[in-house]
């Protein structure tokens, strides 16, 4: 497409023979992949069985105060075995629909005897007995059942192995229930007398959006003779009555209520339930479960996930010369977390009519535009490019693009219009696949001229001041759209960024006065530039001078320390949606004053200059004002390449890897929130960071001694080989590097890296050199000319 291939510092350069990634076998990736990884202290992480953006993702449900992704590996009780998940996510639990839970035998032998209501079944679990992998997941109960599981794209399957040392008649429940306990009125659940079927749905609410869903479920047993069935409400059971519709009540606690299968004692003491999942009907979700787990078989049904996995994860492979396992998996069980969410729920959208497809669990774009999509971008372009078709669909039929999107809803927008940023990553990295970039443009155009009636859901707010006064004001006036008047300074910044990356699609589509403007709407961050703004810690003067500060309608500065909402602040201010919340979301004026990724050349001149830049910087990371496990963070590990200190970025990313990323259960900073975590993970270790919505890749030296990726758009190999590698990571800064054997100065690549498949090699040594740190070196910025100009503007 316009970009590829086009960039002058491609120069016309025939390949260097010969393979110099001979180091890197083929082997067996799954081994390194740890669906546990995050899965306590926060990460959130779904650790159960799926397969890529699965929508049944079966795992067993605890307690936990972090139970989000389901399971907390953190020694919580396990509420039942669930068939729906998000993954990494804060906030609300979203999801967790409709547990099973299994006893050996009821009490006294009768139904009654059995604990229906969560509150009261729930069970502790063997820690040692946990086990995942893709496409499996099983413990032991401590009641002596042993439960694994695996699943196809929207069928789940149990295995329940019921104890033999002690007398059986199994009986399996299904609660009309979520992880949240948000279930409305009036969900309704019927058991076939004969088979043991269940059927039925019931509405629910999202963890961080508006409206609700409704899932359907069909759920089947195998494996034991039925001795009776029937349904239970409360705490009571009953043989006789076998449909129920059951309210919410006023409790503020949905009533238990749901279904039972009670079993005769059986030889091997096994008995399967496979669970059938739909937003159309539960005749819909039979059918899908017949067709994609006909006979039962847990082992093939695992074995076409592994196989799924393996394909997944093909593209990549790294040397594992003098790096052990830990690091291997810290790598790849990143990659791995980037396509559990979003969700693929084609063909079960109930919304509203379209052949395109229909993803969901954009959780939230916020999060995942900053590497999640742009890793897609390279590694799964054809699940990339469906997706963007979704979200342009989404845009077609709802009028407005989601900056958040779960389980069939609009999600709350966090700042800026994120997708925007996501269509124009692919956009200029030549994703072309069955996309009308001609409604996508028309689609990330209305996010920037239109505001929505609740812009707390979707666009952008305060669009009559930023066009009158080009800022957000603090306190703004707004009668045409409603959300919450707060983050005047992080939606200036992002809406500027976003404006810049619609005018990189607008450039493409030969749009060129659209161009034009929004080029120059990109700028509307120096606005709230204050030069005079100082910033004291702890009562001492951090010696830097200049910064964002809110500004009212009549131009008049507001006030918020720099320090606000930074991960040292001790003040108790609310920093997220709250109502009285800071003027930046999730973080500070402190770490926002590096949010302007499409000019950093300007910002690095307001800011005193490259040395001072770095300075201020090193401040930022040292004084831990920022915090690496939330998304604002990620490219100020890399932004050192802005002002020709590449070394530096490579030093960082070392600082926080493995001290805040490891590959345990504990061993995420944050939240995952669907795979972002992994992503930044992933590409800092590979060696080569986006910065979305260009086609830019910053260059560090990767955390392996080489690297080969092979785009599946072009089937071409590009391979990152390192020279002097150093296993302990004392030889971390680039010397000199070659381009498909020609030196190569510059501290990025393009995209055109991967799809042609070039071969970059980086020699390292110890100390920080001059490589990439001319002027003529440094990554593009929208204000600059000379040999770092965008493509874009010498194409006029
Ligand atoms: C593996 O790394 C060592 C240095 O750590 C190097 O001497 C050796 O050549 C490498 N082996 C291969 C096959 O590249
Ligand atoms: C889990 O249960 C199975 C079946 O009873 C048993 O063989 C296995 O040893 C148990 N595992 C652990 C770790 O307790
Ligand atoms: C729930 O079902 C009851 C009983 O059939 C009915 O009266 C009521 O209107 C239903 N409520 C909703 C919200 O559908
Ligand atoms: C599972 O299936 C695979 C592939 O069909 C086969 O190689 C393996 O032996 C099977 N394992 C079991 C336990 O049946
Ligand atoms: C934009 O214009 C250039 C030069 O005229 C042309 O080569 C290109 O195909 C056009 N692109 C689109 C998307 O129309
Ligand atoms: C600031 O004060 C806090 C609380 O007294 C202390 O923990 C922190 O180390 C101080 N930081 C600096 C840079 O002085
Ligand atoms: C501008 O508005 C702010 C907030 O209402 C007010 O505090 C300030 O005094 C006003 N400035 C001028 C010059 O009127
Ligand atoms: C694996 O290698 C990394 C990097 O050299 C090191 O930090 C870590 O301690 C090693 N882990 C183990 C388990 O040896
Ligand atoms: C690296 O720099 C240190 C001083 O910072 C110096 O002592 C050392 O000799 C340098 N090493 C090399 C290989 O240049």
């Amino acid at each position: 497409m316009f970009y590829r291939g086009s960039f002058a510092f491609i120069l016309a350069l025939s390949r260097i023979g010969g393979c110099a990634n001979s180091s890197i076998d083929d082997y067996d990736v799954l081994q390194y992949v740890d669906p546990l990884v995050g899965t306590a202290n926060g990460g959130n992480v779904f650790a159960g069985a799926t397969i890529p953006y699965g929508m049944a993702k079966a795992v067993a449900d605890t307690d936990s105060e972090n139970n989000q992704g389901g399971f907390a590996y953190d020694g919580s009780s396990i509420t039942g075995f669930s068939s729906m998940h998000d993954s990494g996510t804060g906030g609300q639990p979203s999801l967790g629909n409709f547990p099973l839970f299994p006893y050996t035998t009821c009490k006294d032998d009768e139904v009654d005897g059995c604990a229906y209501p969560k509150k009261q079944r729930k069970t502790s679990y063997v820690s040692e007995s946990v086990k995942s992998s893709p496409g499996y997941f099983g413990l032991n109960m401590s009641s002596g059942i042993q439960v694994d599981m695996t699943a196809a794209h929207h069928t789940s399957l149990f295995r329940f192995q019921f104890p033999t040392d002690m007398p059986s008649s199994p009986l399996i429940l299904l609660d009309l229930s979520d992880l949240s306990d948000t279930r409305q009125d009036n969900g309704t659940i019927s058991v076939d007398v004969t088979t043991g079927r269940m059927t039925g749905h019931a509405k629910f609410l999202p963890s961080f959006g508006s409206g609700s869903y409704v899932p359907y479920f069909c759920a089947d047993f195998q494996g034991g003779d039925i001795r009776d069935n029937g349904i239970f409400v409360d705490a009571r059971a009953s043989t006789d009555v076998k449909d129920l519709t059951i309210s919410r009540s006023i409790n503020g606690y949905p009533l238990p209520g749901g279904a039972f299968v009670r079993f005769h004692s059986s030889s091997d003491n096994t008995i399967q339930a496979r669970v059938g999942l739909s937003f159309i009907s539960s005749e819909q979700a039979c059918e899908s479960a017949e067709a994609e787990i006909p006979d039962f078989d847990f082992n093939k049904t695992y074995t076409a996930a592994v196989d799924l996995w393996t394909e997944k994860l093909a593209p990549i492979r790294v040397s594992r010369n003098g790096t052990n396992s830990s690091t291997l998996t810290n790598f790849y069980s990143g990659i791995y977390r980037t396509m559990i969410n979003p969700q693929d729920y084609t063909g079960e959208n109930p919304l509203w009519d379209s052949s395109e497809p229909y993803f969901d669990s954009f959780y939230c774009l916020w999060d995942s535009f900053r590497s999640q999509f742009p890793f897609l971008t390279i590694f799964d372009p054809a699940s990339l490019s469906r997706i963007l078709r979704s979200l342009i669909d989404t845009q077609r039929h709802l009028g407005w693009l989601p900056d958040c999107r779960m389980s069939l809803c609009k999600g709350y927008t966090q700042g800026g219009s994120n997708a925007d940023v996501v269509l124009a990553d692919a956009f200029v990295k030549g994703i072309s696949d069955g996309i009308d970039w001609e409604a996508g443009y028309a689609a990330v155009q209305r996010d920037a001229e239109e505001e929505p009636f609740d812009w707390s859901n979707e666009g952008r707010g305060g669009l009559m001041s930023w066009k009158a006064l080009n800022y957000i004001p603090v306190e703004d006036f707004d009668y045409i759209g409603f959300g919450t008047l707060t983050r005047s300074i992080s939606r200036t910044l992002e809406y500027s960024y976003n404006d810049f990356t619609i005018a990189q699609m607008a450039r493409g589509l030969n749009k060129t006065s659209d161009a034009e403007k929004y080029e120059n709407t990109a700028q509307y961050w120096e606005h709230l530039f204050r030069v005079d703004q100082t910033s004291f810690l702890n009562g001492t003067d951090t010696g830097f001078k200049g910064f964002f500060q809110p500004k009212y309608l009549n131009g008049t500065w507001g006030n918020q320390d720099p320090l606000t909402c930074s991960n040292i602040d001790t003040s108790g201010k609310s920093c997220s949606l709250q109502n009285n919340a800071a003027e930046t979301f999730e973080s500070s004026i402190w770490e926002y004053q590096f949010f302007v990724p499409h000019d950093m050349a300007t910002l690095i001149n307001l800011l005193g200059g490259p040395s001072e830049f770095v300075r201020r910087l090193d401040y930022l990371h040292d004084q831990g004002i920022t915090y690496i496990g939330n998304e604002p963070a990620f490219l100020t590990v890399f932004q050192y390449h802005y002002a020709g200190r590449p070394g530096k970025s490579t030093a960082r990313a070392h600082f926080y890897v493995p001290r805040y990323f490891n590959p345990t259960p504990t061993g995420l900073p944050g939240n995952d929130d669907s795979g972002a975590m992994g992503s930044f993970l992933a590409m800092t270790m590979m060696g080569l960071f986006p910065n979305p919505g260009q086609n830019v890749y910053l260059i560090i030296a990767p955390f392996f001694e080489s690297v080969r990726i092979t785009s599946p758009l072009t089937g071409e190999t590009a391979t990152v080989q390192t020279v002097n590698f150093d296993p302990n990571y004392q030889n971390i800064y680039i010397q000199s590097a070659t381009l498909d054997g020609e030196p190569y100065t510059k501290s990025y690549v393009g995209h055109e890296f991967f799809t042609k498949g070039q071969e970059l090699v980086l020699v390292l040594g110890r100390n920080e050199s001059t490589w990439g740190t001319g002027p003529d070196d440094l990554p593009p910025s929208l204000s600059t000319n000379g040999d770092s100009t965008l493509n874009f503007r010498r194409d006029g």
